[in-house]
């Protein structure tokens, strides 16, 4: 049963290294929100360290959490509704996000929402204001994070079909192993690109794994065993900065054509599903990388669909997007029992997911 909601949504979002707080108005406006990331604990041992991720969550979501709350003028008591991320995800942070909301709802008498990440991910398009005139059902998902690759048909509220995903390692796994082999630190995405910014995308023609093959899977450990064995040609710590950054440009430019030749299959697939499908929504890290974003707008274009990336801050992980789909589920009525378990693997084809027709 469709459900009026009246009262503001908090969000709690703490799966993996970013711990987030955010309360939206029941129209899906930001009224306050917070991100910490824990990217500094983590860069000295070259990616998350889940039990250093679980104790950092629990250290800071409680001041975050009061902090959000205060910011927006709010008291417990005035909420609709408490969402955390409840999977897919590391165990130790979900347990201690979902733990929290949970606690924050039985005080306060309040509908608990487990909240799937990759549904968040999937629904932050629609959040009012983003994409112009409204992501309405249904909509090609690209996403690509570091944990995730995948193409996904959004036809509605917890109804999700997977076209395809990655064989091996997620995009920005890739970005991140590749930056790691050149020596720039982690998370690597970002400073990859800078460097490719100065490099020659066509001095290395390193692999293209599936390109052009039917479908919408994804895979790159070829195309990083490739770029490894690149570097491997110079003594340990003797790339000059020039070839690292002719590689670093070439790999760029491999990945971004590999994902819009995929997202290109994925797009005709939606259009089979659904001849009216017309919007592409790039989710997710690397979704920030300027050769990708042209790319695949290039590859949309030219399938007549039109690509949308949410911001930034929307696109990496944050608690925003979880309140948000927090609230499209409580407006359908769906709520949680506080017995829910959290879930390191949750796929967002899987059952229960979908509730029925309000
Ligand atoms: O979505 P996200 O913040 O976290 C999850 O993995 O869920 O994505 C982080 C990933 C990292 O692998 C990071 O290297 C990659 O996104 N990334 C980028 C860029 N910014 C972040 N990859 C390529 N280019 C970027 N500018
Ligand atoms: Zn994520």
């Amino acid at each position: 049963m469709a459900i009026l909601l009246t009262r503001p949504v908090l969000g709690i979002e703490s799966s993996c290294d970013e711990t987030a707080t955010a309360v939206l108005d029941p129209t899906g406006r930001v009224l306050a929100e917070a991100v910490h990331s824990q990217e500094t604990d983590h860069a000295p041992f070259g990616g998350v360290v889940p039990e250093i991720a679980a104790r950092a969550h629990l250290a800071v979501l409680p001041g975050q959490i009061r902090q959000v709350m205060a910011r927006a003028g709010l008291n417990f008591a005035d909420l609709g509704g408490v969402a955390a991320s409840a999977g897919p995800g590391l165990i130790g942070g979900l347990i201690v996000g979902s733990q929290v909301a949970k606690g924050i709802a039985i005080a306060h008498r309040l509908p608990y929402v487990a909240v799937n990440h990759l549904e968040a991910h999937a629904l932050t398009a629609r959040l009012p204001g983003l994409v112009p005139d409204g992501a309405a059902f249904p909509y090609l998902l690209l996403l690509v994070s570091g944990g995730h690759c995948q193409c996904v048909a959004v036809e509605g509220v917890g109804q999700y079909v997977r076209l395809g995903g990655t064989i091996d390692d997620a995009a920005g796994e890739a970005f991140d192993k590749v930056a790691k082999l050149l020596g720039l630190g982690w998370p690597g995405g970002p400073v990859l690109e800078r460097l490719a910014a100065s490099g020659d995308s066509a001095r290395h023609d390193f692999p293209r794994p599936l390109l052009r093959r039917s479908g919408c899977d994804f895979s790159f450990s070829g195309l990083k065993t490739a770029v490894a064995r690149e570097v491997a040609k110079h003594p340990p710590g003797a790339l000059p900065v020039s070839q690292a950054a002719n590689i670093a440009a070439s790999f760029q430019r491999a990945v971004a054509e590999v994902l819009a030749d995929r997202a290109g299959n994925a797009m005709a697939m939606m259009r089979d599903r659904d001849p009216a499908a017309r919007l592409l929504v790039v989710a997710g890290g690397v979704a920030a990388n300027g050769a990708v974003r042209a790319a695949l707008t290039r590859e949309a274009e030219a399938r007549g669909f039109i690509m949308v990336a949410p911001p930034v801050r929307f696109c990496t992980d944050n608690a925003v997007m979880v309140a948000w789909a927090g609230l499209e589920r409580l407006r359908l009525g769906w709520t949680d029992g506080l017995d829910f378990a959290p879930r390191p693997r949750w796929p967002l084809d899987s059952e229960g997911m979908f509730r029925g027709v309000a």
